[in-house]
């Protein structure tokens, strides 16, 4: 399972690391960074928790 978050379409609203912090994490600016690899086993709901969470549906797991 995968993170894939569009820049493009984040608009800083951080909701991903409020609900996921141990999977999301925000630049400088407040935006999401990229996630790099497999989301750990155990951790697949913590993932669509922070994809749920984005207004902006910004964020795809899969
Ligand atoms: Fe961006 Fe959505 Fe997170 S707008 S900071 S991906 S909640």
């Amino acid at each position: 399972m995968k993170i894939s978050i569009d820049p493009g379409s984040c608009s800083g609203h951080a909701r991903c690391a409020a609900a996921a912090p141990a999977l999301f994490r925000l630049d400088d600016d407040g935006y999401a960074l990229p996630y790099d690899g497999e989301v750990p086993d155990g951790q697949e709901e913590t993932a669509r928790d922070g994809e749920r969470a984005c207004p902006e549906r910004a964020i795809t797991v899969g």
